[in-house]
């Protein structure tokens, strides 16, 4: 084993890079075009008071427990698990999570990929020279040659990142695209919330429904906050061995939730009251596949004064959003490889993305030349989707909360998270209580269930 001494670890420069470096992977696809339709699919207000106390009693804690363990043994997830439970079988919560990497991101580039196509059909003007949307994007996605660019590009851009490092690459990058969402996010939302008629959506978003809240509601709030913080995979431990030993690491993370939840609001606001204003499309007819995103809202942009710019706008901050969580998912694959398996960052770069972007070309594939091909009456891109988001993660986000509740043990933890005793809080011990007690029994609902229940997150 070739784990590298901590000394020489690369590491997260300030505060301000930690949060923007987890933020960033955090808000991504998810965020924008995920969370606005499953919310008012769901209920509006009540989903959303139901995600909110996910995010807060489930979310925040998982994510405490990622930073924890990585910031603790100063590793990768594979090595992060093998170094504090040696001589045990926990390293293979490590080795799923660097499973779920692969799987997450090969479909996530491929939509990601799309964004790019997006980006330029809307800068060239074609996008909304268009009149069937749904055909524009069916001509697209079905095309053998443009997804898989699109898609490559996409992975090349990442792999860049990821390649110079973690202070260099992706501290830095971050910091400046973080910043750059927010404001671009700011713009979009104060035209869509000004546009004539917006006030419907936001009612429709905001008011809650509570006949349209059941058993399955609530196990999809609690899967699409598991996605959204980017929790359940090591993303966070990994991030977490970055972290300096001397940041308040619950504090860091109510700031990414905080951030991540405002985001996915946000999001909404921009997306919803432009629906209502313009879009001929019913809301609860849509599907939560691409139609949204690259169906629905062209033609929102093409009704819209001005709609050029914004359509410009709006697919440059999704293909930014994705990036920035792109990075954090290969870097699980990359920190595995160069310190589980002594690989230069650069060698560790190359094999991890050639290798995640040749299961990717099968689940771009699966719109076109392998449409016919299903697993379990799937096909490709759906099935990576399905079993990485609605089973890998949640069986990740169980495995690593029982491991700190119950293998880490109190005493660690409390140790790791205030920074040996440095940081007194009573918050500590009942984020210690959730973890031991209610977050396995809640996330192990949902872990069991999203094996029956289809299409859960
Ligand atoms: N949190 C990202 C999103 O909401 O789009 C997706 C994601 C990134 C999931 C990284 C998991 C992960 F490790």
């Amino acid at each position: 084993m070739a784990n590298i001494p901590s000394g020489n670890r690369d590491s997260f420069g300030s505060k301000f890079g930690v949060i923007a470096a987890a933020a960033g992977s955090a808000v991504g696809l998810g965020n924008i075009w995920r969370f606005p339709l499953v919310t008012t699919q769901n209920g509006g207000g009540a989903f959303l008071i139901l995600y909110i106390s996910f995010i807060v009693f489930i979310g925040i804690p998982v994510m405490l427990s990622e930073f924890s363990i990585g910031r603790r043994a100063q590793l990768n997830a594979f090595g992060s698990f093998k170094k504090l439970a040696p001589k045990t079988p926990w390293y293979l919560v490590g080795f799923l999570g660097i499973l779920t990497a692969f799987a997450i991101l090969s479909f996530y580039s491929a939509v990601a990929g799309w964004t790019l196509e997006y980006l330029v059909q809307a800068i060239s003007g074609k996008l909304l020279h268009t009149d069937d949307y749904v055909k524009n994007f069916a001509d697209f996605s079905t095309d053998v040659y443009r997804p898989l660019i699109w898609q490559m590009v996409f992975m090349f851009l990442t792999a860049i990142v990821v390649y110079a490092g973690i202070k260099k690459g992706i501290e830095k990058f971050t910091k400046i695209l973080m910043p750059v969402l927010v404001i671009l996010i700011g713009v979009v939302v104060v035209r869509s919330v000004s546009l004539p008629g917006a006030a419907e959506g936001i009612k429709y978003l905001f008011v809650p429904d509570w006949s349209a809240v059941n058993f399955k509601t609530v196990l999809m709030a609690l899967g699409q906050a598991a996605f959204s913080l980017s929790i359940g995979m090591g993303t966070l431990i990994t991030y977490g061995s970055y972290i300096q030993k001397d940041n308040h690491l619950l504090r860091t993370s109510s700031q990414v939730a905080l951030a991540d939840t405002s985001i996915a609001i946000l999001s909404s606001l921009m997306v919803i009251p432009a629906i209502f204003a313009f879009s001929s499309v019913s809301i609860d007819q849509m599907s939560p596949g691409p139609g949204l995103v690259f169906e629905v809202l062209p033609a929102v942009f093409k009704a819209m004064p001005g709609g050029v710019i914004f359509a410009v706008v709006f697919f440059f901050l999704l293909a930014v959003a994705a990036l920035t969580s792109t990075i954090s998912v290969l870097e699980v694959v990359v920190a595995y490889l160069k310190e589980e398996l002594g690989m230069t960052r650069g060698k560790a770069t190359i094999i991890a993305s050639v290798s995640i972007s040749v299961l990717g070309v099968l689940a771009t594939l699966s719109f076109s030349s392998l449409s016919g091909f299903h697993i379990f009456g799937l096909n490709i891109f759906d099935l990576l989707n399905f079993a990485s988001a609605n089973i890998m993660l949640t069986f990740g986000a169980l495995f690593i909360v029982v491991f700190v509740g119950w293998k880490l043990g109190k005493s660690n933890f409390l140790d790791e998270i205030s920074n040996k005793g440095e940081i007194k809080s009573v918050l500590h011990k009942i984020v210690f209580f959730i973890i031991r007690y209610i977050a396995p029994v809640a996330i192990g609902i949902i872990a069991v269930a999203a094996l029956f229940i289809k299409g859960l997150t």
